[in-house]
């Protein structure tokens, strides 16, 4: 059951607002993409790491890799406009017949045990992504009015890894591509195709890094693995 992960980390991290890619922002002694990348480094079933950025970045990811003793990125690929794009050129250089992880590089808290529950239930159906029960009431609102008040139980947040059957995901990104539709992750792009998705309790530790408040929660889920 090995796998190749493709990691995006070409966005700019607007909403953090840290002057500069978020992914090079410092938790405990190390930027979070190493965080990321190390939870790959380590896990034996993965059997290669292609790393999607920006080229005026690349530099400084390369001597990241190097500081760090990152051995399993095969590839740097060059990111796009959007997370989709900067996705689906990752894919594009995954090796054939592999089972395949889209993982965020701003994720750094996955756990291994929660790859091999995801990759388990992607034998079965092709497709699976992790996600945690959503905890709050969620309503619609329009024009600061409630139009409707969701029924909760059947909400869930996605997370990532989402992992997938490399066939399946190409020709999905592809048809996305060819239709110009964006979706906000990549199962999504598999569900408007008419194949099914499968779900995978995640843990509410494995957060994405997006605005500064999350940088405050990290260092706490940092305090609490040691
Ligand atoms: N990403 C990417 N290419 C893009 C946009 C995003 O590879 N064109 C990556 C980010 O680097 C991140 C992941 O996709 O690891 C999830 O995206 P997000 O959290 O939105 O990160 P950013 O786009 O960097 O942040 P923001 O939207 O606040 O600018
Ligand atoms: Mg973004």
């Amino acid at each position: 059951m090995n796998y190749q992960v493709v990691i995006p980390a070409a966005g700019q991290g607007k909403r953090m607002n840290a002057g500069k890619n978020k992914q090079f922002i410092e938790l405990e002694q190390a930027p979070i993409i190493i965080h990321t990348l190390k939870v790959f480094e380590e896990h034996s079933m993965c059997e290669g790491i292609i790393l999607v950025i920006n080229d005026q970045e690349k530099e400084d990811f390369l001597k990241l890799l190097d500081d760090y003793q990152i051995t399993k990125v095969k590839y740097i690929v060059s990111g796009g406009s959007e997370r989709q794009f900067s996705v689906y050129n990752g894919l594009q250089a995954v090796e054939k017949g592999m089972l395949v992880l889209v993982h965020d590089g701003a994720r750094p808290f996955l756990s291994h045990k929660k790859i091999e529950n995801l990759l388990y239930e992607t034998q079965k159906t092709g497709a699976a992504t992790l996600a945690v029960p959503v905890k709050d009431t969620i309503k619609r609102v329009v024009d600061g009015k409630v139009v409707e008040t969701v029924e909760r139980s059947t909400l869930w947040s996605v997370q990532t890894p989402q992992a997938f059957f490399l066939p399946l995901v190409l020709d999905a990104h592809r048809q996305a591509k060819n239709e110009n539709y964006l979706g906000t992750d990549d199962a999504s792009l598999v569900e408007r195709i008419g194949k099914p998705v499968s779900v995978v309790l995640g843990d509410y530790t494995n957060i994405k890094l997006t605005t500064p408040e999350d940088l405050v929660i990290a260092k706490a889920i940092l305090e609490g693995k040691h």
